[in-house]
């Protein structure tokens, strides 16, 4: 109990410097122009910083919808006071965000959703991940030079796109736990962009760094004015295109889009580059075939809670069962928030996850899952790994128990718009669904009033490495490996007590993993955990938040043998917890949403 005062008074001493980091630095936003990321070429900013502004946790008693913008959140929230369920506000919100954060998610992407039912008690999962045109081969992102393509090279092309599963997915959560009609749950992103929306300041500040959108011409005659400026903030910006798409899928379901005039758009859009290597192969039959996948959850303990994810083809919920079993033996709790211990160990748990996963996750249904990687006996293996005193520096793969197939390892590095949306109903329910087109404005191809994605760029470029073919190479059919981890955390009682995920590339497991680290081990609150620095390895060097604390944990850590990387690392963390009264009875809940982007909490 000692232990856990002292804990707290430290937590509550860091989150004060943190605080008051937090407020430097707006002060220096609203003084300075803004810090600016080159999203060609920072490799490892997925999206760009935008600044970062202090948020207030937000209590509420029964519903409420965590999202990264205010109008999508209040979308879904209306939904909720309509009385309709967790999912029904789940697409409120995903088709408002198509419209007012078209950089990040929209019905041009895929997304991965875990749905709790109240009623069964039972947690589902709903893969809506692009999938490779039938005409794709694995040498797809191999240059004229034999060489794998240029991360843009691919990504602004229509060789990136894959099949969205988005519209398709949307439609099966709400066939099954829908309460309000399909149609009603249009309304919101109809009207909006109908009648306009104001442009916010992030918007604004991706699309004036963005180096690839003004040269498709849709992008360009939407998102800017007509002298090739990017439209100031507060600009009311209609997109009578969007709402036409929504009526046309309101009226008819996802088949509207996957068939008919929309589908003839997109597939003439990703084969209409006049450079003959930048042409797609997405055909009317791709989209056709699209089909959703219900998966088995993973669930795992971290300190005696259940935790459960999206399995492959997403690596997110595995890299994290993974750090999370590597932790448990520290004592996390002591070490407290932003310490040289607690880094050295999340970063070392990162190292040895991140080098798992470039070895082993893919599509399911391509490359047998190990499922080796979640046998409590090897993690803690993995773990023991960590040898507090030293970095590791580049850890290998293991070989979990029972496996069958030797795959290359994936030596992409991902350079990689996502979003995380957080929701629970006054009926119990709960909805953790991240939703992405990738890259920032996905491909960079606007059809209709959405964006296409670049998902496609999620594969592994090179088809084999050391002779060996890779896990995660293109093929007909397949879906790229994701870092999406969506979370859903257990009470004793078996009901959501935690639902979080954040968008971030291949860097959310280490953003979503601190979140959780810091809400169970340091009993931070959902707002003051998202908020702690971000930090971790993705098996390279040790990647430090820049502005933050941790900074100054630079010469210690490499004292410890890290290279150590201060980077911006804009996570887009949104999550809720259950509140309790002292006994730990369930009294209500409250939310967090990420300070590094427009996220908002609206719950009664
Ligand atoms: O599925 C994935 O893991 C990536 N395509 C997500 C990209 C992402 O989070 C970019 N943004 N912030």
């Amino acid at each position: 109990m000692n232990n856990l005062l002292n804990t707290t008074k430290k937590i509550v001493l860091i989150y004060k410097n943190r605080a008051l980091v937090a407020l430097a630095v707006i002060s220096v936003l609203v003084t300075t122009p803004m810090l600016h990321a080159q999203p060609g070429t920072a490799p490892s900013a997925p999206e760009p910083p935008s600044g970062i502004a202090n948020k207030a946790l937000v209590p509420f008693k029964s519903q409420g919808v965590a999202a990264a913008n205010p109008l999508a959140a209040n979308a879904g929230f209306r939904m909720l006071k309509q009385g309709g369920s967790a999912v029904d506000a789940a697409i409120a919100t995903q088709l408002v965000l198509g419209l007012v954060e078209p950089q990040s998610s929209g019905i041009g992407g895929g997304a991965f959703a875990l749905v709790h039912d109240a009623k069964q008690k039972i947690l589902r999962t709903y893969d809506g991940r692009e999938t490779a045109p039938a005409a794709a081969t694995p040498s797809r992102f191999i240059g004229a030079d034999g060489l794998p393509m240029k991360f843009y090279d691919a990504a602004i092309s229509g060789k990136s796109v894959g099949t969205p599963g988005t519209v398709a997915l949307l439609q099966a959560m709400h066939k099954r736990h829908g309460k309000l009609p399909w149609k009603t749950l249009f309304a919101p992103a109809i009207e909006l962009a109908e009648n306009g929306f104001a442009v916010s300041p992030r918007l604004r500040e991706v699309v004036r760094v963005d180096r690839f959108l003004k040269d498709d011409p849709a992008a360009r005659a939407y998102f800017y004015d007509a002298a090739g400026e990017p439209w100031p903030v507060g600009h009311v910006l209609k997109n009578p295109a969007y709402a036409a798409t929504l009526r046309a899928i309101a009226k008819s379901g996802a088949k509207a889009f996957y068939e008919g005039e929309i589908a003839d758009a997109m597939v003439a859009a990703v084969g209409e580059y006049a450079d003959e290597s930048k042409r797609g192969d997405l055909t009317r039959t791709d989209l056709a075939n699209y089909r959703v996948v219900e998966r088995e959850p993973i669930c795992f303990n971290y300190r005696g809670r259940k935790i459960c994810s999206m399995p492959a083809p997403s690596s997110g919920g595995v890299a994290i069962a993974q750090m999370l079993a590597a932790l448990e033996r520290f004592p996390m709790a002591q070490w407290g928030a932003n310490s040289l211990d607690s880094v050295h160990a999340m970063a070392e748990a990162g190292r040895l996850a991140y080098a798992d996963r470039a070895q082993y996750l893919a599509d399911p249904e391509f490359v047998e899952f190990p499922k080796g990687l979640l046998d409590p006996g090897y993690m803690q293996a993995r773990g023991a790994l960590i040898d507090m005193g030293k970095s590791m520096k580049r850890a290998e793969p293991g070989t979990p128990p029972g496996l069958k197939l030797a795959h290359g390892a994936d030596p992409t590095a991902v350079l990689t718009g996502t979003s995380h949306i957080s929701i629970v109903d006054k009926f119990g329910n709960a909805v953790s669904m991240t939703t992405t087109i990738e890259d920032i404005f996905g491909a960079r191809k606007m059809v209709r009033g959405f964006l296409l994605n670049n998902e496609l760029t999620d594969f592994s470029m090179r088809f084999e490495e050391n002779g060996k073919p890779v896990a995660n190479r293109v093929q007909a059919g397949k879906r790229p490996r994701s870092t999406m981890a969506p979370i859903v955390v257990y009470d004793a009682r078996g009901n959501p007590d935690i639902i979080a995920g954040s968008p971030g590339g291949s860097a959310i497991a280490n953003y979503v993993m601190k979140t959780l680290v810091a809400m169970i081990d340091w009993n931070l609150d959902p707002q003051a955990a998202i908020a702690l620095p971000n930090l971790g390895s993705r098996n390279g060097p040790t990647e430090l938040e820049k502005g933050t604390p941790l900074e100054a944990l630079k010469p210690e850590l490499e004292a410890r043998g890290h290279s150590v990387s201060i980077i911006d690392f804009t996570s887009g963390v949104q999550a809720l917890q259950r509140t309790r009264d002292a006994k730990g009875r369930a009294i209500g809940w409250r939310g967090g949403a990420d300070p590094r982007r427009e996220g908002h909490v609206a719950g009664d």
